[in-house]
């Protein structure tokens, strides 16, 4: 059984798992605007994984006898100065993200519920991947700066990304 706290708070991160689709969602549209295909069929790829993460918690907090409570989802950006320049905004937010699961398994121990502390190790390690994902590519686009042949070579390659569920990955 979730106490109040516990529940309340992984609310609030099922919250911000679906707004990470949607920032990324948005950057799906902001790639197709600028003609770059592979990079935009990486972020939706990015945002399938998202709400992947946000129904895990769902599934989380309904298997403990909690109650999910959906709020609104805050309005992302739009748009961009360039490709790195969402890239950095994809990384600043993986950081964000992965300082409220810390946050949260916190908050799990304090309450002592192990059950959730449990379940929150697999995101720890998610955020791990994920911040190196996008870090990857932050520095690939500092290397490639004003190249557009480069550009286009690093499109095609995230074009290849394809979405993995998480209950199929190792
Ligand atoms: Fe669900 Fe990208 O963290």
């Amino acid at each position: 059984m979730l106490t109040k706290k516990m529940e309340k708070e992984l609310n609030k991160q099922i919250n911000a798992e679906f707004y990470s689709s949607y920032l990324y969602l948005s950057m799906v549209t902001y790639f197709d605007s600028i003609g770059l295909p592979g990079f935009s069929a990486w972020m939706k790829a990015q945002t399938q994984e998202e709400i992947a993460h946000g129904m895990k918690i769902f599934d989380h907090v309904s298997e403990r006898g909690g109650r999910v409570l959906l709020d609104a989802i805050e309005k992302p950006a739009f748009k961009w100065k360039s490709p790195l320049d969402a890239f950095k905004a994809a990384l600043d937010h993986e950081r964000l993200i992965t300082s409220k699961i810390n946050r949260l398994v916190d908050i799990a121990r304090k309450e002592k519920d192990h059950a959730t502390d449990n379940f929150l190790q697999w995101f720890i390690s998610e955020q791990v991947e994920e911040e190196t994902n996008v870090g990857d590519i932050n520095d690939k686009l500092k290397l490639i700066g004003n190249d557009k042949s480069a550009l286009f070579m690093l499109d095609q390659e995230m074009g290849k990304r394809i979405f993995t569920p998480p209950a199929d990955k190792q």
